[in-house]
């Protein structure tokens, strides 16, 4: 075939394949509207409904509903969705009743927070974005949902797109970081993954962009707490990564907890209708948070229930996640004439919108397949999935006298810490359908390597007591009695391996913490073994960054391993060992102390940045720390170097509307293959609304052979120069950027153009 008869037929594809999508949306919209007219108003309103299930919860138990009264109203038809019910013979059994007993037989969309996997577990969020990997996190994403879509679950819970700078906030572990630009790519790579370009097909599930928005933003980085941000950061900073996954096509939004501004973002009406309904074109369904409704009188907004159903409604909330307010309050509020019953209808239009996309009123028990579920669930496929995204995530954050890779034969390795011998703590938080110490150790991956002599001593405990989702843990800050023996294990070794760091469950929901170091005794534990042995790596097993001045100081080598999942121990064991070429950098900062929190790396200069009048007191600074942070955002090593050079401008100067190129030549100087995520920032100089110092505008993954070199190329458009002024309003103004490329936010080449004012 020619190549001009290629094109030709893949045009007409193409457009035959939007028709059939047109003509299945008109078709869904036509058995909405037939629906819509056969239901009664309980109908309607229970479709806007949403009931936990009947064990896990995943937030304080409300007083009403008792597993009687949930059966009662899904026969009744008052039930539109579920949620924490999982595995096929649970889910046929309330989708039965809902099928079967109600009057219409509206199936239910069972929603679960499959947040990093659902039984096999990946690496936290947090770390996945450390990978840079768009396409890695892509697949990891659909692999939780075809795991989860084969135990009856049909929407997740994710991703989590809120941007965090605070890492006391214990939720950072659900996010992609710091950057607007980055967290936009991952979250439109995770609505990717998780929907598939079917959400009809039996792997695939809806996915749902929380916490709309800004709840990132607690002040103090203390859970469910007030947000008070400005517009500018608003628009620039916490909106883009929801509106790339409106744009993606995710189904549905969640909203929060939070306020914002004083206003719960759950009765948000700016945010639901008008920007995300209105101006963003968003045609799927927003559900609030678990009992964010009810909430809205906690916070002070509203006197009752019944005024909360009100204002949530008429904000844009559709469904109402465990307050009972919907159901109870909005029937008498619409025959009383004081919610317009039209909002009710776009309400049920839209989650029946998805129900339909989903393939439920063509089969109900669709993602229902026991066979299916015993082959997919825990299926080599998988493991091999988190493994790959595990490796992926890993961050090399120093490396002095090349310590790292260890050697695989004649060593004495001593192996230190509870958490190199924890099979639970890797799975991090949010794996609800996960066994519980189902993770690969890192005691155990390193056992494979035979050529050397491995010895084990925890050290101490990092937590001590019952561990659990939904309590609080306690904290070792007592017990040393391992010490000794970690220390003679250590000082016998040629090299000691300290595993270090956070428990699942001391970071995630309602896990806010006010210091950011090792909890507990692990501190005293690292310096203790330092004392006897200086050939220390340490691993380091978190879900949020972590202040560690003194290792950073002292210890030679130290690896970022967050909580990797399954198969964490080996992706740990294969970077130690050399088998496997660190590539991650860092999605956030890490501070040096928590008092610099919020840290990031994309923010304004002050009008006194150093050096500004050298020598006297009067700039913006700490009198007791560096400005800096410990380690920047974008930064991580590998086992071998990498030469940026060469740093090339298509133009000096650019009119508006005109692309401008931007290469740079990169070459692997060091002695092994790498992967280098090559970074491009900008700073437009001067502007109304007064832009960072740097923002992350692209950024390309490059493998290279040792002595290989290659030229990256960037293209920046007018979208990359633009910026939302305080309403909202996209601009571009002319003037000066600075552009820069390289390895990290701080190591960089530099040049400068023009952007004049004239042009298309
Ligand atoms: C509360 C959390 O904030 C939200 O992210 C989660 O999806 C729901 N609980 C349901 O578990």
């Amino acid at each position: 075939m020619s190549l001009r008869i290629f094109r030709s037929v893949a045009v007409i594809m193409c457009m035959m394949s939007s028709i059939t999508l047109q003509s299945q949306s008109m078709e869904i919209e036509q058995k909405i509207e037939d629906l819509l007219s056969r239901m009664t108003l309980e109908e309607k309103v229970g479709q806007m409904n949403q009931y936990n299930g009947f064990w896990n919860t995943t937030g304080p138990a409300p007083k009403q509903g008792s597993a009687a009264e949930k059966y009662e109203h899904l026969e009744k038809g008052w039930v539109g969705s579920m949620l924490n019910v999982r595995g096929v013979e649970e889910v046929r059994a309330v989708q039965k009743i809902a099928v079967e007993k109600s009057r219409l037989g509206i199936p239910l969309i069972i929603g679960l927070d499959v947040v990093h996997g659902y039984k096999t577990i990946s690496p936290i969020p947090l770390a996945e974005a450390a990978s840079w990997d768009l396409e890695a996190i892509q697949h990891s994403a659909a692999m939780a949902a075809k795991e989860a879509a084969a135990a009856g679950v049909n929407w997740t819970f994710a991703p989590m797109v809120d941007i965090s700078r605070d890492a006391r906030w214990g939720r950072v572990m659900e996010g992609a970081g710091e950057d607007p630009f980055l967290g936009s790519k991952v979250a439109a790579a995770r609505v990717r993954g998780f929907q598939g370009d079917d959400l009809s097909s039996p792997s695939t599930i809806a996915a749902c962009a929380k916490h709309f928005a800004a709840y990132g933003f607690a002040t103090g980085g203390r859970d469910y707490n007030t947000v008070d941000i400005g517009t500018a950061t608003l628009y620039n900073m916490v909106l883009p990564p929801f509106k790339a996954a409106s744009d993606a096509g995710v189904r549905t939004f969640m909203n929060g907890f939070n306020l914002l501004n004083g206003v719960p973002v759950t009765g948000h009406k700016l945010l639901q209708r008008d920007i995300l309904k209105g101006e963003w074109g968003f045609d799927g369904f927003v559900v609030s948070d678990w009992r964010s409704i009810g909430e809205m009188v906690n916070h002070g907004y509203v006197p009752d229930g019944r005024e909360a159903a009100k204002r949530a409604v008429e904000a844009g909330s559709d469904l109402d996640m465990e307050s009972y307010h919907y159901l109870e309050e909005l029937p008498a509020l619409v025959r009383d004439g004081s919610v317009d019953e039209a909002l009710i209808d776009d309400a049920v239009r839209r989650i029946l919108r998805v129900k339909f996309e989903l393939g439920l009123f063509d089969d109900p028990y669709r993602y229902c397949d026991e066979e299916r579920e015993k082959t997919v669930v825990g299926s080599e496929e998988m493991e091999q999935a988190v493994l790959d995204m595990a490796r992926k995530s890993i961050v090399l954050l120093k490396n002095e006298g090349d310590l790292l890779p260890l050697k695989q034969t004649g060593q004495t390795v001593a192996l230190i810490g509870a958490l190199a011998d924890d099979p639970d703590s890797p799975l991090g938080s949010w794996r609800l359908a996960a066994d519980d110490n189902s993770a690969i150790t890192v005691r155990q991956a390193m056992a494979f390597y035979e050529g050397n002599t491995l010895v084990y001593e925890k050290g101490a405990d990092v937590v001590v007591g019952p561990t659990s989702f939904v309590r609080d843990l306690e904290t070792n800050t007592t017990d040393k009695s391992g010490f000794d023996a970690a220390v003679a294990a250590a000082k016998k070794a040629d090299v000691a391996v300290l595993v270090l760091g956070e428990h699942a469950f001391q970071s995630g929901e309602a896990r806010s913490r006010t210091e950011l170091g090792l909890p507990g005794v692990q501190q005293e534990l690292l310096e203790a073994v330092y004392a006897a042995n200086s050939n220390v790596v340490l691993v380091l097993q978190n879900g949020r960054p972590l202040a560690l001045p003194w290792a950073a100081e002292n210890i030679p080598a130290i690896v970022e391993a967050w909580q990797l999942g399954s198969q964490s121990g080996h992706a740990i064991a294969q970077v130690l060992y050399g088998d496997y070429n660190p590539s991650g950098k860092l999605p956030v900062s890490f501070p040096r102390s928590v008092g610099q929190v919020p840290i990031y790396y994309n923010r304004h200069s002050t009008g006194r940045a150093a050096p500004f009048d050298p020598g006297t007191v009067f700039w913006s600074h700490y009198i007791d720390e560096e400005n800096t942070p410990q380690y920047p955002f974008g930064y991580g090593l590998s086992y071998t170097d990498f030469e940026y050079s060469n740093l090339q401008l298509s133009a000096k100067t650019i009119n508006r509307g005109e692309d401008l190129t931007v290469t740079v030549d990169l070459k692997n100087t060091g002695e092994r293959a790498g992967r280098e995520v090559v970074q491009l920032y900008l700073h437009d100089r001067y502007a109304s609304v007064v832009r960072p110092v740097k923002e992350l505008k692209g950024f390309e993954l490059v493998e290279l052979a040792p002595g290989e070199s290659r030229t990256v190329a960037f293209t920046i458009d007018e979208s990359l120069l633009s910026f939302y002024d305080r309403s909202g309003k996209q601009l571009v103004e002319a003037g000066l950027f600075d552009v820069m490329v390289g390895g990290s936010s701080v190591d960089v080449l530099g040049a400068t153009f023009e952007l004049k004012a004239t042009g298309n």
